[in-house]
């Protein structure tokens, strides 16, 4: 590891990823893989969570390793794996979940939230889940963490088991700040602006996902709600309309005057137009270099278990710098 901060990112392998995924969070990871050290984790043991069917669970995994790496996070300059193949996760999550009150781990809100929408699987894994998230963070030493709101509350536990933990033992983890990135986008539902982009929407019109093909794109934008106005301009009150400029400005790079400008005294049918195009021509080198991928299964494992290679010495030194402090041989 360099004199870089250190960044840990998990993405969970399940469902396909979206224009929101990306433009909120992945095109962000990959614009700082030159800022810091980056380590990306796809976190299928926290998918488990959830019941998945496990050969399902095998495919989406690699699927998203292989998105990745065609967004453009590089194997070369970022470190990328898969979290089950590191036994120290869990591992270490056990000696977490010794230093975490019953009290603090009962107020995590996404294990309400989760618990509500699953009332035949509440396990003690999707319980726990925070403290499996912890281990990932902590094992790394990471100075930093990615997140968008809903995962907050999970960073502060976090810093907080850790700080208890450098106290009651002695120095072991770096305490984690989360960051937040300014100027990610947030893509709201084609069918819902008032709704965050979600990869469990049901609507069929709702989210763009990165391996659409074109004409379902076009559909889909032509689909999308605008209003009865006819003036494109960027009006955070209009929802529809506005989520389809972000997404413009987003993946055009141009400035909100010149868009204005472009499309001054066009319709809406000639900017979904434009944008359908736009997006189409944005993801076709996502899509093909996805597609040369999955072909070669053998090169995807190679760059997973390098990843893996890269930072089990990290993992493994904090693992057992834990497990000495608090007494286990
Ligand atoms: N809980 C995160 C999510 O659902 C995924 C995750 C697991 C994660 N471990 C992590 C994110 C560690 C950041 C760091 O989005």
């Amino acid at each position: 590891m360099s004199a870089k901060k250190i960044v840990f990112s998990g993405i969970q392998p399940t469902g396909n990823i979206h224009l929101g995924n990306y433009l909120g969070a992945v095109k962000n990871w990959v614009d700082m893989q030159d800022v810091y050290d980056n380590i990306f984790c796809v976190v299928n043991s926290h998918a488990i969570t959830i019941k998945q069917d496990p050969e399902e669970l095998i495919k989406k995994t690699i699927d998203l390793a292989c998105i990745l790496i065609a967004c453009g996070i590089d194997p070369k300059k970022s470190h990328l794996f898969v979290q089950s193949e590191i036994d120290y996760h869990p591992a270490l999550a056990w000696i977490l979940d010794c230093n975490i009150f019953m009290g603090d781990m009962t107020r995590m809100t996404q294990f309400k939230d989760k618990s509500k929408k699953n009332p035949k699987n509440i396990n003690v894994g999707l319980f726990n889940y925070p403290a499996l998230m912890a281990a990932d963070i902590l094992l790394y030493q990471a100075d930093l963490v990615p997140v968008g709101n809903d995962q907050k509350q999970h960073i502060e536990l976090t810093r907080n088991v850790a700080m208890k933990f450098n106290r009651d033992f002695g120095e072991c983890f770096k305490i984690p700040e989360p960051l937040i990135v300014e100027q990610g986008a947030r893509v709201m539902g084609l069918d819902d602006p008032l709704t965050k982009m979600s990869k469990s929407a049901t609507g069929k019109n709702h989210a763009i996902f990165l391996l659409d093909d074109p004409d379902i794109i076009v559909n889909k934008i032509k689909k999308a709600t605008t209003d009865s106005n006819s003036d494109i301009v960027f009006d955070e009150t209009r929802h529809g309309i506005y989520n389809l400029l972000c997404i413009y400005e987003a993946l055009s790079g141009k400035d909100r005057i010149s868009i204005e400008n472009e499309f001054d005294g066009k319709g809406y049918g000639v900017f979904k137009n434009a944008l359908a195009d736009i997006i189409i021509n944005y993801l076709k080198p996502i899509q093909e270099q996805y597609k040369q991928l999955k072909s070669d299964e053998k090169y995807i494992r190679d760059i997973l278990q390098n990843g893996v290679d890269s930072v089990l010495p990290l993992a493994r030194d904090t693992y057992n710098k834990a497990k000495k402090l608090v007494g286990l041989i």
